[in-house]
């Protein structure tokens, strides 16, 4: 069977390689034999795989987050998974294509979501639903709260404006380029630059801008703090910018304004497994009720290095996923 080996950390289109390995072992009796139906390759795996995280696993390593699969066999006293069903995984290294899984590690999410949205519904939608669950954005005030966010054009930016209503709160979107305006299937979508909060302010007028969710960093997050209200909190979830975060003093100081990071990894790891798994069900829902997770493009693993070289171009517009079939 193929797997995606990292043997060295560098440029991703390079150092990935797709190499034939054993096949994995029967299942243990609490364990799954999952079969990978489809991935995404999202920035965090392109980071990894560049050695830009803090604490890097050793190598060689296997990467990826998200993956849907089916499940081939189940051990002795797996109940409520069966041989033929179709769930998500919750383990990490999902650049495989089968592997052994606790059956803790998968969830079913129920007919009516395909393999290829399926791989998708767990990283990013958990993302934008715990970034709204935080205090600050206050969901629960009955307050008329915005929020303002960039890359609004991203995976988590587009869950974050389906999830939104489901906390009362509303979502001004903000992109790079003009052109990925009619990308956003959203209200409020402006183009970033200098004088954003001022047109920020001409759009919501004295309406309180409560948090900004940045997937940028650098002067991005200078934008996003200077378009909140005092008092108001920018998130950091992501460095697509690759540079330290920027933000004038004066917002700081004489408006009270915060700014902190927000991992969902960090978020989970104080969270019950139920705890995790319960919003995915909503997520699933979403998706059965015709929301769509953007696919730019589907790969084979032997096209790992064609598949992440699209990956790292911008101006996609949706995910680039690789699939594999069940023998
Ligand atoms: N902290 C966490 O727990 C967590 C969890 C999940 C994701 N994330 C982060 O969330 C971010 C979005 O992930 P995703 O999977 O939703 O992304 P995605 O769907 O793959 O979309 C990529 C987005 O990044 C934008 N972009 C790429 N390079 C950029 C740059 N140099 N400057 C500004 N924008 C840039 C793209 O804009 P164009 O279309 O204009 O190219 C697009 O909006 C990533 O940084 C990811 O690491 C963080």
């Amino acid at each position: 069977m193929k797997i995606v080996q990292i043997a060295e950390f560098g440029d991703p289109r390079k150092v990935a390689r797709c190499i034939e390995a054993p096949e994995p072992p029967e299942p243990g009796p609490d364990e799954v034999l999952f079969q990978t139906l489809a991935f995404p390759i999202h920035p965090a795996d392109l980071m990894l795989i560049r050695g830009n995280y803090l604490r890097l696993p050793p190598l060689p390593l296997v990467p990826g987050i998200d993956a849907s699969g089916r499940i081939l066999r189940v051990g002795r006293d797996v109940k409520d998974i069966k041989p033929g069903d179709t769930v998500l995984s919750l383990a990490r290294q999902t650049w495989v294509e089968r592997r052994i899984l606790n059956a803790h590690e998968v969830v079913k999410l129920g007919a009516g979501v395909d393999p290829l949205q399926l791989a998708m519904l767990y990283l990013n939608p958990l993302t934008a639903w715990t970034m709204l669950s935080r205090p600050e954005v206050g969901a629960d005030s009955k307050v008329d709260n915005w929020i303002i966010q960039n890359a609004a054009n991203s995976s988590v930016a587009r869950w974050v404006d389906r999830l939104a209503p489901r906390f009362g709160i509303k979502v001004l979107n903000v992109v790079r380029r003009p052109d990925a305006l009619d990308e956003v299937q959203a209200d409020n979508v402006l183009v970033d630059g200098l004088d954003l909060a001022q047109r920020v302010k001409d759009k919501i007028g004295e309406a309180k801008v409560v948090a900004g969710f940045d997937a940028i960093s650098g002067d991005a997050t200078g934008r996003l703090a200077a378009s909140l209200s005092p008092g108001g909190t920018v998130f950091v979830y992501g460095n697509l910018a690759e540079c330290p975060v920027t933000v004038a003093n004066e917002d700081l100081l004489f408006r009270g304004v915060h700014v902190t990071g927000f991992s969902v990894t960090r978020t989970t790891t104080n969270m019950s497994r139920d705890e995790v798994v319960k919003p995915l069900d909503i997520f699933a829902e979403e998706i059965r009720r015709g929301f769509r997770q953007e696919i730019e493009a589907t790969y084979p693993f032997e096209s790992i290095s064609a598949a992440i070289a699209e990956a790292m171009q911008g101006h996609r517009r949706g995910k680039i996923l690789v699939t594999s079939q069940p023998e």
